[in-house]
């Protein structure tokens, strides 16, 4: 298991073989700045079924979701791993492309040490089909990100034809998934332009606070300008995240938002949540964790909301 701590953000490995089964919470002391933690455990973590598939079957396979935004901490990594899982449990077959640096979403399911895309791209021994890693959640891939990322930007960025260098290679699997999901980095360079030349469509997500309208026009306008150059099918929607019903100035600017983008607007919206913060810390999606928990709830009704958008888009 691990656990972080709660003055310095550092990341521990714990031994859960070495806890009393019978315990609610245990202490752990961090060893880079000595703080001692309480960390609580989840009361149950319940087993998560597969739900009822949605009827409409998708027409092509591999519909391909860029979840963007260059502003950062704005719910991109949660929203693409819970996105993820949600289609899933409704046993469609899902790859999770973790295109960000950061690797965040590798941790976050509790990988490290993996190879990555940039290790496919130069080493002509590896190919993307077999370096996929299946999770151990049923119907859920992951290809992984890891440091050397980095180097993919800096010898390609800007070089004759780079923004197709990630649409080639899903060429070669897009047949063994019905929905590709790409989490990419708080910036628009290599990554973010390769995973929009690849996608159908660009989930926006975005807070309801001061300034976040403006950066959702900002990433209109760039995939606007996606559109125009390399990708003209794309298509995009604004995702509300981390939403307080209970804030004057959450409600005031999802107004707002809803009168500037009224047709791109989802209809779902992922309410903050504790319980999904609990949940990344034990390297989980949050409906695997508590299958109650309001923004699991909500992630699982925007995958139907995708399954059957996605089925009349394409
Ligand atoms: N619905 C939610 N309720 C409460 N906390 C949330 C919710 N969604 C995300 N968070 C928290 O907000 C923080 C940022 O989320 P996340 O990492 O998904 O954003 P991001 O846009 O991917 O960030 P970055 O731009 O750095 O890649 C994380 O600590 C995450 O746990
Ligand atoms: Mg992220």
């Amino acid at each position: 298991m691990i656990v972080v701590c709660e003055k310095c953000d550092c990341r521990l490995k714990v031994d859960e073989t070495r806890l009393n089964p019978s315990i609610k919470s245990f202490s752990v002391k961090c060893p880079r700045c000595r703080h001692t933690s309480t960390i609580f455990l989840p009361e149950e973590v319940q087993e998560v079924t597969p739900v009822r598939p949605v009827e409409i079957k998708p027409a092509r396979a591999g519909y391909t979701i860029v979840i963007t935004n260059q502003k950062g901490g704005v719910g991109k990594t949660s929203t693409g791993l819970n996105l993820g899982l949600s289609l899933a449990l409704l046993e469609k077959r899902v790859l999770l492309i973790d295109f960000d640096v950061q690797a965040n979403l590798t941790i976050s399911m509790g990988y490290q040490h993996t190879t990555s895309f940039h290790d496919i791209v130069h080493d002509p021994g590896l190919n993307l089909g077999s370096e996929l890693i299946q999770t151990s959640y049923p119907g859920l891939w992951l290809l992984p990100s890891n440091k050397n990322m980095v180097l993919l930007s800096k010898k390609y960025f800007g070089k004759n034809d780079y923004e197709y260098i990630l649409k080639k290679q899903l060429s070669t699997i897009r047949d063994r998934f019905d929905y590709i999901i790409i989490d990419t980095p708080p910036s628009i360079e290599f990554f973010t332009i390769n995973a929009l030349t690849s996608s159908d469509l660009a989930i926006v997500p975005t807070q309801c606070d001061y300034l976040s309208t403006h950066g959702v026009d900002q990433v209109l306008n760039i995939i606007d300008l996606i559109r125009r150059k390399t990708n003209p099918v794309i298509k995009a929607r604004v995702l509300v995240t981390m939403y307080d019903e209970a804030a004057t100035a959450s409600r005031m600017i999802f107004t707002k938002l809803k009168n500037l983008h009224p047709e791109r607007l989802y209809q779902t919206i992922i309410p903050r949540d504790e319980r999904l913060r609990e949940a990344q810390i034990m390297s989980m999606p949050v409906i695997n964790y508590d299958q109650k928990s309001i923004s699991g709830l909500e992630y699982m009704a925007l995958a139907r909301e995708i399954i059957d958008t996605s089925a009349k888009n394409r």
